[in-house]
């Protein structure tokens, strides 16, 4: 079904999934896969059957391996990476997605692995799963939003300690810092995934996508414009759906 070659793209029922697949590279995110997750990204903006995605890896190692090392040697000049980061903003693409979406993580999750997972909203991983930032020992620093996603999620301190030192985590101490939501046995990680799909399919879309805007955006706010915007929400609901709350 897939007309991808780094990624798999499929759409069960209500459930787009998306497969990150170098698996012999650890699903390592090279430019090709940046293209295909913008297409797949934005088929699933624009598709009203869509109502969660599932983003995962493929191979029993990794979900992604972060940045791949190979094109850092082949860059193309920083104007041009600039141009191609401003006409392909996966990553402002995968963040404005109205519909849920819940990463399943399993292995290495490093550097772009990890912002990838920051763009989700759940973050189902299996006990197995380790999480760097390995950017700063490369000379570099996060550019897929990580240096912005991760603090707003487990804080500046924490944030900065893995950034600056390149401090792995394993899933236990992902829990514990609240990077991730739940961890499971491997064999167990998709179809816990699945079962979280299927409760949130089986809800009303408009709410799901309402009340993840509510969320997500309102992390940006002062408390008072995020219950402006809570009440709005609310009551455009309200008159589409004839219901009160
Ligand atoms: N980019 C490109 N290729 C990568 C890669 C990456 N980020 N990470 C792993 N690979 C490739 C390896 O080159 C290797 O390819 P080969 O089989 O053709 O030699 C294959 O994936 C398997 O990796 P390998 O290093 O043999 O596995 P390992 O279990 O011994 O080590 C890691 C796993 C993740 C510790 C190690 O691969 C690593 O440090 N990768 C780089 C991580 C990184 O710095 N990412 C960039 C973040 S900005």
């Amino acid at each position: 079904m897939s007309a991808f070659e780094v990624i798999i793209y499929e759409k069960r029922g209500g459930a787009a999934y998306i497969t990150l697949n170098r698996p012999k590279a650890l699903n390592a995110y090279n430019v090709r896969m940046r293209d295909e997750l913008y297409e797949a990204l934005g088929a699933i903006k624009d598709d009203p059957d869509v109502r969660v995605v599932i983003l995962k890896g493929a191979g029993d190692k990794a979900f992604c391996a972060g940045a791949d090392l190979t094109e850092f040697l082949t860059a193309p000049p920083p104007v041009f990476a600039r141009q191609a980061r401003f006409a392909r903003d996966v990553w402002g693409l995968f963040l404005s997605i109205e519909q849920p979406v819940i990463a399943a993580l399993h292995g290495y999750v490093l550097g772009s692995g990890i912002e990838m997972a920051l763009c989700g909203d759940i973050r189902l991983a299996s006990d197995d799963a380790r999480f760097g930032l390995p950017e700063t020992g490369l000379g570099i620093i996060p550019a897929a939003g990580g240096s912005q996603t991760l603090p707003r999620t487990i804080g500046a301190a924490a944030a900065l300690d893995m950034l600056l030192t390149g401090r792995w985590l394993t899933a236990k101490e992902a829990l514990k810092l609240k990077l991730i939501n739940r961890v499971v046995a491997r064999p167990d990680l998709l179809p816990e995934a699945e079962k979280l799909a299927q409760k949130i399919e089986s809800m009303n879309p408009m709410i799901m996508r309402y009340v993840k805007q509510a969320v997500r955006r309102g992390l940006d706010l002062p408390l008072a414009e995020g219950l402006a915007l809570e009440s709005r929400l609310a009551k455009s609901l309200t008159s589409a759906t004839g219901e009160s709350g």
